[in-house]
């Protein structure tokens, strides 16, 4: 992966990105010794096991095995490739890519087509539907009490009835028929010709946190169409599962929480009414992924689901994502079954969503509601049952203090001893977490023996063999000037696994090359980005380690007498599982 970007170029960029400030625009630093801690944003937890280490400019998240350079940090959370990643940091840092002998690779080419077309297609629905011929659309709008200012601030737009018009508005403007279908905007029949996709709908954009068109939903006008929405499917550019309706707005939004409601209508009626904090999902259940966007930008959410048994069902499930990625949760009921967009068609409408945004329950409030609400609570058998699920909710709520909270005020409500409900409470806690420690268990276990290893797939043959290798190639990573020694005692032909043998070689290549330089920076280059967090798995691990020219010399002798073995014996048996375990615990915890 040789983008021609050139070393000096690309360690001039490191040096101006630097990771803490790049990191914090993303997540909530806090300072711990010498490096910084944070929640992770590649995956849901409650602790933080996410690393920045401005001394050696990288980050490493010990919960899912996360871990990089500045470069690798941006193309992980912007969702790029590599010289798209360098590109936004030059830009960050204010700094000129050298555009000489950079390569764009194809696929960076073909997403940078692909927003060029969304972005002239949306332009062209707009022009339609306020041409002569696009009145159906600007009426439609106008009809679902839209102003006008509001219809361009959203974009909207009306494509045409007919099957080919905005395809061949875009060749005409020199675009081609593979990249018109690649952006989604048109499909490709048996005979080979294209035809639009949308046609005879008020569009709708969708437009990423970036602020690029990236799709679109199109609504039918036929009350008998089987699809009221159709929406653009995934492309190169948009996954529907990690992108929000509105987001681009939202996002600056300075209110105190973010909303999430259900449909297009709902979030423009919103903001139409003032409450532009206003994202929908699109069109499918809300997903971790979306709930780590608007993380980014608050961790304050109101969710207004319609209040049906769907509904009901959808905000439960949004509950469950939102929490267990960090988020706090309000939960927002419209009497009446009314959608927001209804709401604010009414002369108060606006008011009284305004109130709910600040008296609505949250989370737990909501939870204890609608479970109490689904039991007959004057049989006792049923307030049994009832309470063993509030129980469960209990057990759920992360703080002790606010769980305390709600522990008497269910006993109150209820008229249920505290001291009961405590020790009950006590013991399902006991329980789930011998449940986590099993987890804990399993996870290093398979890390031990490379299961579902798809970077160095022979560490799951040969696990003891491929640690050793592993530590030989951090020890070069955080120590280079033991190049000479490990040289000595080892080469290319002693390592067993394939991978690690390309890492030696790229590391100490590199090493040779600069004895001076950010080595393990320099590997984003070489590297796909899971194989770099993979490498990074193992240098956190080296902090433990005391590096003497014994331990060099005794971890090179033992590669070589297991390689020896392995080729003697066809495959030697490692030592049990469960030594192996007690190793790395210890390793772990810095003995
Ligand atoms: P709704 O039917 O509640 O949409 O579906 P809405 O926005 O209130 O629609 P109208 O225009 O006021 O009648 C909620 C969301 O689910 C997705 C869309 O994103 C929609 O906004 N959806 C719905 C689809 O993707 N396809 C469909 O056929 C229906
Ligand atoms: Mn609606």
């Amino acid at each position: 992966m040789a983008y021609g970007f050139g070393d000096e170029f690309l360690s001039d960029l490191r040096s101006r990105c630097d990771i803490e400030s790049i990191v914090s625009k993303y997540v909530e630093l806090r300072r711990s010794g010498s490096d910084f801690v944070a929640l992770c944003p590649f995956h849901s937890e409650r602790t933080p096991s996410f690393h920045v280490s401005t001394q050696k400019q990288m980050f490493y998240c010990f919960g899912c095995g996360t871990g990089g350079d500045v470069i690798t940090f941006i193309m992980k959370i912007e969702n790029l490739s590599f010289p798209e990643a360098v590109r936004h940091l030059a830009d960050i840092a204010g700094i000129k890519v050298p555009q000489k002998d950079f390569m764009d690779t194809e696929l960076a080419a073909l997403r940078k087509k692909v927003y060029d077309i969304n972005r002239d297609a949306a332009r062209f629905y707009y022009n339609y539907m306020i041409s002569p011929s696009g009145t159906k659309g600007l009426e439609y709008f106008h009809s679902r009490h839209l102003k006008t200012s509001t219809i361009k601030h959203f974009g909207l737009g009306y494509a045409p009835p007919e099957w080919d018009t905005l395809s061949k508005y875009l060749i005409e403007k020199g675009y081609v028929e593979n990249d018109i279908v690649a952006a989604g905007l048109a499909i490709r029949n048996n005979s080979g010709k294209i035809f639009d996709r949308f046609r005879d709908r008020a569009m709708f954009p969708i437009i990423n946190h970036r602020g690029n068109v990236v799709g679109f939903g199109g609504r039918t006008f036929d009350k008998d169409s089987p699809a009221k929405y159709l929406n653009t499917s995934d492309t190169i550019v948009f996954k529907k599962q990690e992108n929000l309706f509105a987001i681009n707005f939202a996002k600056d939004s300075k209110a105190p929480q973010i909303i999430i409601c259900e449909g297009y209508m709902d979030v423009i009626s919103l903001h139409q009414a003032g409450f532009t904090s206003a994202v929908a999902a699109l069109g499918t259940a809300f997903t971790p992924k979306q709930a780590l966007l608007l993380k980014r930008y608050n961790p304050n959410i109101a969710v207004c689901f319609d209040s049906d048994g769907p509904g009901k069902k959808a905000t439960a499930r949004s509950i469950d994502i939102l929490e267990a990625n960090g988020l706090s949760v309000k939960v927002l009921t419209i009497q009446g079954g009314k959608d927001p967009d209804e709401l604010m068609k009414t002369d108060k409408g606006p008011e009284i969503f305004k109130k709910m945004l600040t008296l609505s329950p949250n989370s737990t409030e909501y939870k204890i509601m609608t479970t109490k609400q689904k039991y007959n609570l004057t049989l006792e058998s049923e307030k049994a049952l009832c309470m063993k699920e509030l129980i469960g909710i209990l057990a759920g709520i992360p703080g002790p203090v606010e769980r305390d909270i709600y522990t008497e005020k269910i006993a109150h409500d209820m008229g249920v001893k505290t001291e009961s409900i405590s020790a009950e409470l006590n013991r399902l806690q006991k329980k789930l977490n011998s449940g986590k420690k099993r987890e804990e268990n399993r996870k290093l276990l398979s890390e031990l023996q490379g299961r579902n290893n798809k970077i160095n797939p022979q560490k799951q043959k040969w696990p003891k063999v491929a640690k050793i290798e592993e530590d030989i190639i951090s020890i070069l990573l955080n120590y280079p000037e033991k190049i000479q020694e490990v040289e000595q005692n080892i080469h290319e032909e002693d390592f067993v696994t394939d991978f690690n043998r390309r890492v030696f070689n790229a590391v100490s290549e590199k090493i040779k090359q600069n004895p001076s330089g950010e080595h393990m920076n320099m590997l984003s280059k070489h590297f796909e980005p899971s194989e770099i967090s993979y490498i990074y798995s193992f240098i956190s691990d080296i902090n433990a380690m005391t590096v003497s020219p014994e331990t060099i010399k005794k971890l090179c002798a033992e590669l070589k007498d297991q390689r020896t073995k392995i080729i003697q014996s066809g495959f030697a048996s490692d030592e049990s599982f469960e030594a192996q375990i007690q190793k790395i615990r210890m390793r772990k915890n810095g003995h």
